[in-house]
């Protein structure tokens, strides 16, 4: 019992003024590359992307030495090779394991109440939510069916997840100086990044929102003037 329970963060990209934090975002790209990347994959990110502004926004140099990390099998040479910028992310390692590009926009963290969806109004989609949710959602309880571990966790629908708690025990260390041990945190910082992963364009199209919303109420002025004057006369 108790599953589907999504706990509200307040991250900093909510409400129409939010800002992804380019510091969580670079936290969570470490804590992805160390925990998650050992089973995940990000198919749809291209390294590149990492240096974009409103993301993780790395110098040139780190996106470089981020995707010389990685190998990739490129078809060309029939072989792997030293990924480049221009490469994506290495899929998931097994088929069963779902890929993590779209994750924040493929589940939504509040569908009520009633599943009227308000609470999507106040408190956002919850996909980021959802994801740290599951990360802290274990309950220790765990049960073997048909072979296979499965973990008691309160987010994931059902109650039972194959996932073993990924962030437990970990001691990561930031260049922000960021406490790298704290399992909340983590998971607030990685749920942060698969956010940005899935919407990475989010800061961009929200500043387009403003500069038009801007342009509609400046024409509205105009066409209020140009209204006064053209009928000045006939009052
Ligand atoms: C599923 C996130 C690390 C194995 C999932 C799901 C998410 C997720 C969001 C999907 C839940 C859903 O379908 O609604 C993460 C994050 C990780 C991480 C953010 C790093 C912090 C790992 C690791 C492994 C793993 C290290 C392997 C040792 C799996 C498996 C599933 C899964 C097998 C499918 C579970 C099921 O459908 O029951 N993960 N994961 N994950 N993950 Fe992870």
């Amino acid at each position: 019992g108790g599953e589907g329970h999504i706990e509200d963060v307040d991250f900093s990209f909510e409400t129409p003024f939010g800002k992804f934090d380019q510091h969580q975002l670079q936290r969570g790209l470490i804590i992805y590359k160390d925990v998650c990347a050992a089973c995940h994959g990000l198919k749809f990110v291209a390294f590149r992307t990492l240096g974009d502004e409103g993301g993780p926004h790395l110098t040139a140099d780190q996106v470089k030495a981020f995707a010389a990390e990685h190998d990739v099998f490129d078809p060309e040479i029939d072989d792997f090779r030293t990924a480049k910028p221009s490469d994506k992310f290495p899929t998931s390692s097994e088929s069963h394991i779902p890929d993590l590009s779209l994750m924040a926009k493929a589940r939504a963290g509040f569908h009520g109440p009633y599943g009227l969806g308000i609470n999507q109004i106040t408190k956002g989609m919850g996909g980021a939510e959802y994801i740290a949710s599951i990360l802290t959602g274990y309950t220790g309880k765990e049960k073997e069916q048909a072979g296979q571990v499965f973990y008691e966790n309160t987010a994931f629908p059902g109650g039972w997840i194959a996932m073993a708690p990924p962030l437990a025990d970990q001691e990561l260390e930031f260049a922000d100086g960021h406490d790298g041990t704290d399992p909340h945190h983590l998971a607030e910082d990685v749920a942060a990044f698969l956010m940005w992963t899935a919407e990475p364009k989010m800061m961009a199209r929200q500043k387009l929102g403003f500069v038009s919303v801007g342009m509609l109420l400046l024409l509205s002025v105009l066409l209020y003037l140009t209204n006064k004057s053209l009928w000045r006369k006939v009052k």
